[in-house]
């Protein structure tokens, strides 16, 4: 009775139909907390079972994960995991709107209810925490709170013990997180049942068998903690576990209450085009704290970089040194003639002479190479209206990198300079911590906080994954985090293959955006290396999926990646100048994970509109309805089409460029090649 009576006290908090609740829980429980989303489809329930907590997901009653254990393995002090008791639920709803900066979409709805259930142990230390759960209509997120006690001080955290145990052998897109090198997020895809899985990284996409849910596994509000991974299954083969990367001594988390960990976060869908835009990490970071955000601007940039990874140029000194203030005066006409916001600028500094993985220290982020007169090209760039994008490649040298931060950052701010692009190219730190751990996690906040001190926004490669920061800070633009076009210059693969961006889309890029560096129009590399064979590296796309990647891959600093002569006499480089950068609305019209994918998006602020469909190596005919448009207005479309006969492989240079007056009314039909692509515009009449 009396514990039919503490159930009866959870569920009177919990507004739902008490009645049927009993009805459907046979079961003899501990004590059980329940929270639904607006919409009543995702449910959480929290409960203890034997002393141990466990939360569980269903949506529209079908579970999707099974009661999956929560807690925590300590350095020194017993595991917070076993004897608790619910102490405590509390509620809260909550509906919120807010204009973001700049983003795929201008406005974005926080509507979510939440429930906090707080625990204890029963026997001493008599430890507490609190499972903070917030169920949307898009997922779920939920966090562990360590409250100020006497019991539990400071800590080491040396596990999380945060299961997610799928009801379902669902089928995941993935990339390893221990092989074949351990701290990069650049590996491609592979897709495969849950209970294959071994250690992975996220966001993790999975589709359960029977096509009716798309799930995405991920963290929200990484800001003082490890980054999760999460290790293969066990019990039934279909559990993943939270696997945090460590420091160099083995711990994972060093911290003091009170203290809350980032979220643990389900995104839910019917259908893979429901995934994007992706919304739910952003609603579970704080709001901006960057008072006035005036000066931050997405913008298209050029750089002095292709020409390094495909050999014709060197981060070094020398005869080929890309660096020099003539080339760098070069790129900027170039990007003031064309529309270009950004120039980036790599091998400008001292440090890139030898091997500059190992001679990570010796890099200096504010002395130039005697080639480059730093302060002429920005003065040059000012002029013609352009800004530099810094680029500041650390190798892992931490300490070296934030001993010069604020010298470096206040002479780019002296310079007019407002953005940075950063670079971590090693597998761990000079201090021996792994690229993602707690360490790495502050680090990368430290940098964005100095960024934002002094007016700079930034593009991070090898970064931290994104968890959302941007909402926070929306000077961290944008960020690598996966194989980009890099590949296709060196890559001992041959390049990513035809299906990559359409796995990207579905995978990684529902973290946030990405400096894929898209537009390279030479896809042959004829004019700048002898002819190549197919197993060489290469672009292995069509060019009008090039340009079909600046609408499907979203990055509010978008590169046109290739050397500027590759970009003279291009029709096709109209749509590269035209395309925007900044969304009021996407709308994904179809796509399946690594087959194919076509997004719409509004130009912020404007009503013209882009789209863009990507394929893999199969050729496709898609019919794309217009209904996105407003009725009663004419609109010119611009069609950048694969030509006749392209292929990626043998033929991928042609491409058809037409143009029609369109309406709401009308359909468009797509043809696109294998590896190929479409990308349209369509500005009002
Ligand atoms: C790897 C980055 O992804 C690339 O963009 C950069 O050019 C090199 N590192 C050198 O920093
Ligand atoms: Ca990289």
């Amino acid at each position: 009775m009396r514990r039919v009576l503490r159930v009866l006290r959870v569920l009177r908090v919990s507004g739902l139909a008490t009645a049927a609740l009993l009805a459907t829980t046979p079961r003899q429980l501990d004590g059980q907390a329940r929270i639904a989303s607006p919409d009543g489809r995702n449910r959480v329930t929290v409960e203890i079972r034997e002393g141990k907590l466990y939360y569980s997901l269903e949506r529209d009653g079908r579970a999707l994960v099974l009661p999956s254990l929560l807690g925590f393995e300590f350095r020194g002090a017993p595991p917070l995991r076993d004897g608790l008791r619910l102490t405590d639920t509390t509620r809260r709803s909550h509906d919120e709107w807010w204009t973001q900066p700049w983003g795929e979409v201008a406005r974005v709805r926080d509507h979510h209810n939440e429930l906090a259930v707080s625990v204890e142990e029963t026997g001493a230390p008599n430890r507490r925490f609190s499972l903070r759960v917030r169920a949307f209509d898009d997922g779920i997120g939920f966090r562990y709170e360590l409250p100020e006690q006497p019991g539990l001080g400071a800590f080491e955290i040396s596990d999380e013990l945060t299961e997610f145990a799928l009801a379902d052998n669902a089928r995941a897109w993935w990339i390893p997180s221990n092989w074949p090198r351990k701290d990069r997020s650049e590996e491609l895809y592979s897709a495969g049942p849950v209970s294959t899985l071994d250690s992975v990284q996220t966001p993790l996409t999975l589709e359960t068998r029977d096509g009716r849910t798309f799930m995405v596994i991920h963290e929200a509000n990484l800001v003082d903690y490890a980054r999760m991974f999460l290790s293969g299954p066990r019990m039934e083969g279909r559990t993943l576990r939270a696997a945090l990367a460590p420091m160099a001594d083995g711990i994972k988390v060093r911290g003091k209450s009170p203290f809350v960990t980032p979220w643990r976060t389900i995104q839910l869908a019917d259908r893979a085009s429901d995934l994007a835009p992706s919304l739910l990490g952003l609603k579970l970071n704080p709001p901006s704290v960057i008072a006035n955000t005036d000066w931050i601007h997405p913008m298209k940039y050029v750089g002095i970089w292709w020409g390094m990874h495909i050999g014709a140029m060197t981060w070094s000194s020398g005869p080929k040194h890309g660096a020099t203030t003539a080339t760098a005066k070069r790129y900027i006409d170039f990007a003031a003639a064309n529309g270009f916001g950004g120039v980036l600028v790599e091998g400008w500094n001292l440090g890139w002479d030898g091997d500059w993985i190992a001679n990570r220290d010796a890099f200096s982020f504010t002395r130039a190479d005697p080639d480059y007169d730093l302060a002429a090209v920005a003065g040059y760039a000012r002029q013609k209206g352009v800004r530099l994008i810094v680029h500041n490649e650390t190798s892992g040298g931490i300490q070296n990198y934030e001993r010069q931060m604020d010298s470096a950052f206040a002479l780019y701010k002296s310079l007019g300079l407002d953005a940075i692009k950063s670079g971590y190219v090693t597998d761990l730190t000079s201090e021996g911590h792994s690229h993602y751990s707690q360490f790495m996690v502050q680090h990368y906040h430290r940098v964005i906080e100095a960024a934002a001190r002094n007016g700079i926004m930034l593009d991070a490669h090898e970064p931290m994954h994104d968890t959302g920061e941007r909402r926070t800070w929306p000077n961290m633009m944008t960020r690598e985090g996966a194989r980009g076009q890099e590949y296709n210059a060196w890559s001992g693969d041959g390049g990513n293959p035809p299906e990559h961006e359409t796995i990207l889309f579905f995978t990684r890029l529902l973290a946030g955006p990405m400096d894929f560096t898209p537009g390279i129009f030479d896809l042959l590399r004829e004019r700048t290396g002898p002819s190549r064979r197919n197993d060489e590296p290469r672009v292995r796309t069509t060019l009008a999926k090039q340009l079909a990647l600046y609408v499907t891959i979203y990055s509010p600093l978008q590169m046109a990646a290739d050397l500027p002569e590759n970009y003279e006499r291009q029709p096709a480089f109209k749509f590269i100048r035209d395309v925007a950068v900044d969304w009021d609305t996407t709308r994904v019209i179809d796509g399946r994970i690594g087959d194919y994918v076509v997004v719409a998006r509004r130009q912020r602020g404007g009503q013209t509109w882009f789209v863009g469909a990507i394929t893999d190596e199969e050729a496709r005919t898609m019919d794309v309805p217009l209904s996105f448009l407003t009725p009663g207005r004419r609109y010119v479309a611009e069609l950048y089409a694969d030509g006749p006969k392209a292929h990626w492989l043998d033929n991928p240079l042609p491409v058809t460029i037409t143009r029609r007056v369109v309406t709401r009314a009308s359909v468009l039909r797509l043809v696109l090649a294998p590896g190929g692509g479409q990308a349209i515009r369509i500005r009002p009449e």
